[in-house]
């Protein structure tokens, strides 16, 4: 479960790949973070959408009334979604940004990561706890899908099981509810995810 795993180029594969083809690409919200938005009443405020990618997310955001902020370490990937915004006509603020060597100097409400966290590295994984948190205002949420340990396929991320969750965000966040589910993309079948809320300590 926890062999080092390998990695594509992120910029390069956003050079080379139609985002549609990309196994995470799913057009609308994302289900769970959908049913969590509900549960807690949030229907306004500030958003970062770490890891955008193709920038579905962040624009379904946006669509429901977020200001958001979006993120990505591949400037094509930036780029791509930009134009995408553009078409749509939402308003978002992209910006090429690596989470662990970051430039953004605001907080937000809440962040939601879909797939970032569970692509770096072991060693890193405190720095972006410490990163993370510094991003979000007292009392917000951290959003986090990624693969469960309950996913079989040999390629792909790290996969974590909930009590994992628990112990590595605990130093930042207290761990307010971790289910298991799928991650929405274009694989078949859909790989198993977990889908946690973080919310982030009083005093941290
Ligand atoms: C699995 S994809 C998910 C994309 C998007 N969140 C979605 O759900 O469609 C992971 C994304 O994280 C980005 N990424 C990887 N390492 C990153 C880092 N250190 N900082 C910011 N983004 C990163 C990749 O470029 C990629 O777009």
């Amino acid at each position: 479960m926890n062999k080092k795993r390998e990695f594509p180029n992120w910029k390069q594969l956003y050079q080379d790949q139609p985002l549609e083809s990309m196994p995470w690409f799913y057009p609308e919200l994302d289900p769970d973070l959908d049913e969590a938005l509900t549960k807690l009443n949030l229907r306004q405020g500030t958003v970062l959408d770490l890891g955008t990618g193709p920038g579905t997310q962040a624009m379904a955001l946006a669509e429901r009334g977020f200001q958001v902020t979006a993120t990505d370490i591949s400037e094509t990937a930036i780029a791509k979604a930009i134009d995408k915004a553009k078409e749509r006509g939402i308003d978002i603020s992209f910006k090429q940004d690596d989470i662990l060597n970051s430039h953004l100097d605001q907080k937000f409400d809440f962040v939601f990561d879909r797939g970032c966290f569970h692509v770096l590295s072991p060693e890193r994984r405190q720095d972006y706890v410490r990163l993370v948190g510094s991003l979000i205002e007292r009392s917000g949420y951290l959003f986090l899908k990624c693969f469960s340990s309950l996913e079989t396929r040999e390629e792909g991320p790290y996969r974590f099981t909930p009590e994992q969750i628990a112990e590595i965000f605990t130093g930042q966040f207290n761990l307010y509810s971790v289910k298991e589910t799928v991650y929405y993309g274009t694989l078949e079948p859909l790989p198993r995810a977990l889908f946690s809320i973080l919310k982030k300590r009083e005093k941290s």
